[in-house]
C-alpha cells in the first residue's frame, strides 16, 4: 500500500513558486517525493529557489510564466510535461493583491487583481486540465483565501476574486470529474511572512490577531498538511471542496 501523502514520481507545477507560499509549497511537495516546476514571472527568484531545494536532493525546475497570458500558461505546462511525462498536479498559488478603498479603485487596478488571482488560475487550469486529461488524472489545488469567504476593508478586488476562484474551482471539479482530476480550494488565514510581519508587529497588526480564536498568525508549516493532503492519494475522493486553515479565524464571534 502506498504510503498517506506519498507524491513520489508525481510532477507538480506551481505557479507563483519565487518566494512566499509558493516556494514553501515547492519544497513541502519535493519532501514528500515529488518533482517539482516553480514558475512565476521572476525566473531568477524561482532558480534560487530551485537550486536551494537542489542541494536537499528535490528534482526541481524554473519556468517563466504569467499566468495572465494564455500562451504562456501552455507553454509552461507543456515544457513540464516534456520534461516529466506528462503533469499530476497543479497548484494555482500566483496571486497578486492591493490595499484600496473601493471608492478610490481604478479599472487597472480592478483588472490586475482579476486577471491574476481569477483569469490566471482559470488559463493555467484549462492548460493543466488538457494535459492531465491525455494522461491518468490529476489534482489541481487553487490557493484562495478566507478573504474569499468573508470580506475585510479594502480588499475588494482581492476578495471579489478569491470569491470566485472557489467557485471556478466547483466548476472546475464538475466539468473535469469524468477526466479523474480533482479540484480543490485551499483558503489560508493570515499567514505570517516576510512581507507582512511589520504590519503584524504594529498595533493595528496586534488588534487583528486578537480576532483570531487561536490568537496567533499561521505559520507557512501550518498549510504543509493541508496541501500535501490535497495533491495527494489520500484526498483520491475528494473534490469541489474548500478547506480554510485559518486558526478559527472564520468562526470568530461577530
Ligand atoms: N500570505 C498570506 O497571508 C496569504 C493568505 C491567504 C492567501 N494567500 C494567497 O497565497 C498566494 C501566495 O501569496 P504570498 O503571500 O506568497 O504572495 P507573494 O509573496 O507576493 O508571492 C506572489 C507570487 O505570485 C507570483 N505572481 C504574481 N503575479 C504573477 C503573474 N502574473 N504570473 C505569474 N506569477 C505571478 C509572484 O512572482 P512574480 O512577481 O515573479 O511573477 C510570486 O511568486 C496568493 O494567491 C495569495 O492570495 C496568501
Amino acid at each position: 500500500m502506498r504510503a498517506m501523502g506519498d507524491l513520489k514520481g508525481k510532477s507538480v507545477l506551481v505557479t507563483g513558486g519565487s518566494q512566499g507560499l509558493g516556494a514553501f509549497f515547492g519544497e513541502t511537495l519535493a519532501a514528500h517525493g515529488a518533482r517539482v516546476a516553480l514558475a512565476a514571472r521572476n525566473t531568477a527568484s524561482c532558480e534560487a529557489v530551485a537550486e536551494r531545494l537542489r542541494t536537499q536532493g528535490a528534482e526541481v525546475m524554473a519556468l517563466s510564466i504569467d499566468v495572465t497570458d494564455p500562451t504562456s500558461a501552455e507553454a509552461a505546462v507543456a515544457a513540464v510535461a516534456e520534461r516529466w511525462g506528462g503533469l499530476d498536479v497543479l497548484v494555482n498559488n500566483a496571486g497578486v493583491t492591493a490595499t484600496t478603498p473601493l471608492l478610490d479603485m481604478d479599472e487597472a487596478g480592478w483588472d490586475r487583481i482579476m486577471d491574476t488571482n481569477l483569469k490566471g488560475a482559470f488559463l493555467v487550469g484549462q492548460a493543466a486540465a488538457r494535459a492531465m486529461a491525455q494522461g491518468p488524472g490529476g489534482a489541481i489545488v487553487n490557493v484562495a483565501s478566507i478573504l474569499g469567504l468573508r470580506v475585510a476593508g479594502q480588499v475588494a478586488a482581492y476578495a471579489a476574486s478569491k470569491a470566485a476562484l472557489v467557485q471556478l474551482t466547483c466548476s472546475m471539479a464538475l466539468e473535469w470529474a469524468r477526466y479523474k482530476i480533482r479540484a480543490n480550494a485551499l483558503c489560508p488565514g493570515y499567514i505570517e511572512t516576510d512581507l507582512n510581519r511589520d504590519f503584524f508587529e504594529s498595533e493595528a497588526g496586534a488588534a487583528l490577531v486578537r480576532r483570531i480564536p487561536f490568537r496567533r498568525l499561521g505559520r507557512l508549516e501550518d498549510l504543509a498538511g493541508p496541501l500535501v493532503f490535497l495533491c495527494s492519494d489520500a484526498a483520491a475522493y475528494m473534490t469541489g471542496a474548500t478547506l480554510a486553515i485559518d486558526g478559527g479565524h472564520l468562526v470568530s464571534s461577530l
